[in-house]
């Protein structure tokens, strides 16, 4: 079946093998009578690829090979005969099918410069080109024979898996091209190990060249941005009794592909309907720390640091000379002779100090792990690990378990966030103290972690109904004689108290009316739905903020003593801290930590003390919330969604750290009246989401999209509904025209001197991707923070419809209480279970 169609003049590539007006054959086929000559083109049945001969521009060599068919640029995915090009003025090459069934590729001559080269059964091959981009020889069933799929060449297709087997050895790699113009296979290449868990590497030649790292079944730790959450997605699939292990990308369609460059670096691309054009997905990050082993054995590369290599704990350089000069390719030696290395003959036992595990965070694991297979959990791990003295290092990571190295610990990477736990063996003494004590000074975080992690174990558990057992744990005990009424004692309370974990006090109306000067107007900081807010001093001194919640919540005290205790659990620096509570009879009080700067509006919107946020303050700031946000959306196994996230939200303190108010507060009055507003489109009009406005949909997302906003706010220092007078619906659309006009600069706050234009850019850029009106497009927030860190690539964003807002009747919208401390009835904050 052949078709008379006239070919495009624009078909650049393919093009230059015919004259471009002449007519063009197009084949849907091949079959031993009909092969394909160069003025013909086999295209899929969508006519969504199409192959063919084809030539590159600067060269005189031609080739066969696959690209998207209607898709300007298009891309080559595939060549067959990238070794052995024919010259381009072969016009009587053909791709024909030979007796033994077998697709050959034949020159002028007759010469085979081509073959599938399998062993067929069948004399009735045909050969047809797939819409997955596959093309397949068959025989009369329609059984594939071959498949160029199971022959990569540089282009990864969503369909198409890229196969190692340990049993077999087969290893089926992403080779690159030699050059932009030549298929020749150059010297990197990209895919998976055969070890378990398996790793994804580029390699130049043999040499590894990047390491994305262990696969924890749903990314790899080295690749933190690269997860299915965002758009650019890939998995891993493993068939342990085969011994076969596959990677494959998930892009949203079929217009989407994965593509290592002839320079070593690997691309996910998607079509972008909209814009016309192929947009960058993902990319292998571009900076040093990347590249294979930069810090040498035992040195811990960070692209933020200054230099960005250094030893870890223990170890010191093992060429002083060369590592001051920047050469770190040696790496680093250990310090002190390892305890279960020494020659026990000379060893006393008064003198045996055992060895210790130095641990560091956010790592990307080294190179060359051990799986060891019957440890279950991170004590068995750290003992396995313990008992061997060639044992250098263990992590375990629970969705892979426990791994091992025996080797020197190559190309470690320190991340801002996100990476696993490696635990190291070091000597016991060293200047300092022990090792662990060291661990506990300079990673004061650690703690939090375990605490939390506590934490997390307990509320887990908690969601799945061992209420009782889990307040045991907590040691809140309150049998139900106790817990029904709080006039048959404040036994709860009185144990509340007792808990040091909490660090959380409560305390006596009277205080209360004493800290606040009876709750005097002059102390009062804001009014709100949720009551109002006060200036208070303890009696020990100590500044804090009380919220006097009005409503006369039906909340049990029993579930308001939960909230309570829900809400001061979720800790972190970039949230306010709560310090203490009251309830007696009607009054229900919160103390939170007092903030000397306030709020981050009263800075921002203000003419003259705007001043003061210079870019590295907005930087910082911005950082901050980001931190803050995530630690809500991911740290914990109750997702929190804040939900009304805006500028009087954003408290600064002394030091101008950002931290986020409000979160938690609505949830303790689920159930009440104040619920009763959010069943109507509630928030803060400027912050919501386009889904939240249409649908009353919230998620994630939302809280990134409000997060969007404020940072667009931050580096213009304008209010995002203030620019309606100024002939633009709002600051989303005057930002996103200067973005398409490339002055995106031109956006920032003239109170501010633009001291890094690249930091500036980057920060409209994360900005206008988190206002997309597609929820899905949005990056997370770990996406956020990675990027803004510098550590992820940024796919373009797409323009933003404004018009809902404008046509949202203002009154619908309960007016935001420009208030110091905003508290009213419009702050949402949702916990949801994981
Ligand atoms: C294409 O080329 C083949 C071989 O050179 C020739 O037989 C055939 O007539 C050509 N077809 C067209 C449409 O030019
Ligand atoms: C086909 O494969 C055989 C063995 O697998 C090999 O010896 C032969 O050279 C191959 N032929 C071509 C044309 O690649
Ligand atoms: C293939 O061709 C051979 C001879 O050319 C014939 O003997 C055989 O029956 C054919 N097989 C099939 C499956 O048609
Ligand atoms: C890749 O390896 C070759 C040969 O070893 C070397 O010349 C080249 O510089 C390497 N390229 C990069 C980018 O490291
Ligand atoms: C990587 O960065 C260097 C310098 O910043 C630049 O010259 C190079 O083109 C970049 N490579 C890629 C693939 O973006
Ligand atoms: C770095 O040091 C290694 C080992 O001493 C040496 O082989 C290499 O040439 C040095 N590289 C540079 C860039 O000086
Ligand atoms: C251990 O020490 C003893 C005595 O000092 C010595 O004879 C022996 O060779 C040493 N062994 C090793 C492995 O160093
Ligand atoms: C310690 O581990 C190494 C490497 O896995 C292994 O070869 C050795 O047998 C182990 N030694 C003991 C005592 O288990």
């Amino acid at each position: 079946m052949r078709l008379m169609i006239s070919w495009c003049s624009c078909l650049v590539i393919f093009g230059l093998l015919r004259a471009s007006h002449r007519a063009s054959v197009v084949a849907y086929n091949i079959t031993p009578s009909e092969p394909l000559f160069p003025n013909q083109t086999l295209v899929s049945s969508g006519n969504i690829f199409e192959l063919g001969f084809f030539k590159l521009s600067g060269s005189e060599n031609q080739y066969i090979g696959i690209r998207y068919k209607n898709l300007m640029p298009s891309k080559i995915v595939w060549v067959a005969n990238r070794e052995r090009p024919l010259v381009y003025k072969d016009r009587s090459a053909k791709l024909t099918i030979g007796s033994d069934g077998n697709l050959k590729l034949m020159d002028g001559q007759e010469n085979i410069v081509w073959s599938t080269n399998v062993s067929s059964r069948s004399n009735h091959t045909s050969a047809v080109l797939l819409d997955s981009g596959n093309f397949v020889l068959q025989d009369e069933n329609y059984a594939h024979i071959w498949e160029s799929f199971e022959d990569p060449t540089d282009t990864l297709l969503p369909t198409m898996r890229l196969e190692v087997n340990v049993k077999t050895r087969v290893k089926k790699l992403l080779i690159s091209w030699r050059s932009d113009s030549d298929p020749f296979p150059g010297s990197f290449s990209t895919g998976l190990t055969y070890e378990t868990p398996p790793q994804i590497f580029t390699w130049n030649g043999s040499t590894p060249y990047r390491r994305g790292g262990q696969w924890d079944k749903s990314k790899f730790v080295g690749i933190p941005t690269m997860d299915q959450s965002y758009k650019s997605g890939y998995t891993v699939e493993q068939d342990t009794q085969q011994g076969t292990t596959y990677f494959s990308v998930k892009v949203y369609n079929i217009f989407g592909y994965l593509f290592i460059y002839s320079e070593g670096s690997v691309k996910l691309m998607y079509w972008d309907d909209r814009a016309m054009k192929w947009s960058k997905g993902w990319a292998s990050a571009n900076d040093t720390c990347p590249i294979y082993g930069t810090c040498g054995p035992f040195g811990v590369c960070n692209s933020l640091n200054s230099p960005i290599c250094r030893c870890i704990y223990g170890f010191v350089p093992k060429s002083n000379e060369e590592w001051n000069s920047g050469n770190w390719t040696r790496g680093c030696v250990r310090e002190m002779e390892l305890n279960c290395q020494k020659n026990t003959s000379t060893l006393t036992s008064t003198n045996v100090k055992e060895d210790e595990f130095w641990q560091m965070s956010r790592m990307r694991l080294p190179d060359s792990a051990d799986y060891v297979l019957d440890v279950e959990d991170e004590e068995g791990c750290e003992s396995w690990c313990r008992r061997n003295c060639s044992c250098l290092a263990y992590s375990y990571v629970s969705t892979i378990g426990c791994m091992v190295w025996n080797k020197d610990l190559i190309d470690l990477r320190e991340f801002p966030t996100a990476g696993e736990d490696l635990s190291v063996r070091v000597a016991h003494v060293k200047a300092g103290g022990s090792p662990h004590k060291a661990v506990i000074i300079s990673l004061s975080t650690i703690a939090g972690i375990m605490f939390f992690a506590v934490f997390v174990f307990v509320l887990c558990k908690w969601k799945t109904g061992n209420l009782n057992k889990i307040r045991r744990l907590l040691d809140l005990v309150d049998t139900p004689e106790k817990s029904t009424k709080l006039t048959q004692g404040n036994a709860w309370q009185e144990q509340l108290k007792q808990d040091d974990s909490l660090e959380l006090t409560l305390y006596s109306f009277d205080s209360i009316l004493l800290a606040t000067n009876k709750f005097s107007t002059t102390s009062k900081l804001g009014q709100g739905g949720f009551g109002s807010v006060y200036k208070g001093k303890l009696k020990d001194g100590k500044e804090v903020a009380v919220k006097r919640l009005s409503s006369t919540s039906a909340q049990g005290v029993e579930e308001f003593k939960n909230e309570i205790i829900l809400i001061s659990k979720l800790q972190h620096r970039n949230l306010v801290k709560l310090v203490g509570y009251c309830i007696e009879g009607e009054e229900k009080i919160l103390l939170y930590e007092y903030l000397s700067n306030k709020s981050l509006d009263a800075f921002l919107f203000d003419s003259r003390k705007k001043a003061e946020l210079d870019w590295g303050k907005r930087f910082q700031i911005i950082q901050g919330i980001a931190r803050g946000l995530l630690y809500l959306h991911r740290d914990s196994c109750r997702r929190v969604i804040h939900r009304d996230l805006k500028v009087s939200n954003i408290l600064l303190n002394e030091k101008m750290n950002p931290k986020i108010s409000d979160f938690g507060l609505a949830r303790m009055f689920e159930g009440t009246e104040v619920l009763v507003n959010t069943q109507k489109i509630v928030g803060t009009r400027g912050y919501m989401s386009p889904e939240y406005v249409m649908g009353g949909i919230f998620s994630e997302r939302s809280d990134v999209y409000s997060f969007g906003v404020l940072l667009l706010e931050i580096v213009s220092g304008k209010k995002n509904t203030a620019m309606y007078d100024q002939g633009h619906l709002n600051l989303l659309s005057y930002a996103w025209q200067l973005w398409s006009d490339g002055k995106a600069l031109d956006l920032t706050d003239v109170a501010m001197a633009v001291s890094s234009p690249l930091e500036v850019t980057r920060c409209i850029h994360v900005g206008l991707l988190c206002v997309q009106d597609h929820a899905p497009d949005r990056p997370n927030m770990l996406n956020v923070v990675l990027i803004l860190s510098g550590e992820s690539d940024l796919p373009q964003p797409r323009q933003p419809i404004f018009t809902f807002q404008a046509e949202m009747p203002n009154r619908s919208i309960p007016s935001q209480q420009e208030s110091i401390w905003s508290v009213n009835t419009i702050t949402n904050t949702v916990v949801e279970g994981r």
